[in-house]
């Protein structure tokens, strides 16, 4: 049980380093939060800071979701403690975080981290989801909002249930998260990517 805590304690420390916001403040000399979108993730930060900046808040805030998801296998108790419930507390910390007076971001990335972690072959339909929602829209929400509902709809369907109570959580955080991107898709405002010049709008 305290090996439990103790891995809940590390996943939601892991998961509440904003790394976009920290990036932001201290190498670029810029709140994020006050720019572009206010979001802390990765994509406000390719919009903002730039190409590098957004792929190292990428890979930190997807590497946080793997890292806390995986300390059952570092464990060894992975077939006692699915690492799904532990990795979900990376994205609640994420989310709610205790270095942004429990702000933070929209729980995309992290969340892909935890899948990644648990099923690398799920991650990548994920990608590939969202991949192909970005190419058709152009709007990073809509193809995050698409692909973690896929997520959560494919463990219905395979009858992975802690996968489906999972998925169905951060399924819920990310679509209440995105109201306000929700809000701009419907109203034709939501901002767009652009791929043909290069840079992000
Ligand atoms: O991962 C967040 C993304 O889905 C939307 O971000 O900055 O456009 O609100 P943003």
């Amino acid at each position: 049980i305290f090996e439990i805590i103790g891995m809940i304690i590390i996943a939601y420390l892991l998961g509440s380093i904003p790394t976009g916001l920290w990036i932001g403040k201290y190498i670029y000399h810029k709140d994020i939060r006050k720019l572009g979108s206010g979001n802390i993730g990765t994509t406000n930060t390719f919009r903002t800071l730039g190409f590098k900046a957004g792929v190292v808040v990428l890979i930190f805030d997807v590497l946080k979701g793997t890292l806390a998801a995986s300390q059952p296998y570092f464990l060894g108790i992975s077939g006692t403690v699915n690492p799904l419930l532990i990795g979900l507390f990376a994205s609640l910390g994420h989310t709610v975080s205790i270095f942004d007076n429990f702000h933070g971001g929209k729980a995309v990335a992290t969340s892909a981290g935890i899948l990644l972690a648990y099923n690398p072959f799920l991650f990548l339909i994920a990608c590939l989801i969202f991949i192909g929602i970005m190419c058709l829209t152009s709007m990073v929400s809509a193809a995050s909002i698409t692909a973690i509902t896929a997520i959560f709809l494919i463990a219905l369907f395979i009858r992975d249930w802690i996968l489906a109570i999972v998925a169905g959580i951060l399924t819920a955080i990310v679509l209440y998260r995105h109201i306000s991107n929700i809000r701009r898709i419907l109203a034709g405002k939501e901002s767009m990517v652009n791929f043909g010049l290069g840079y992000y709008l």
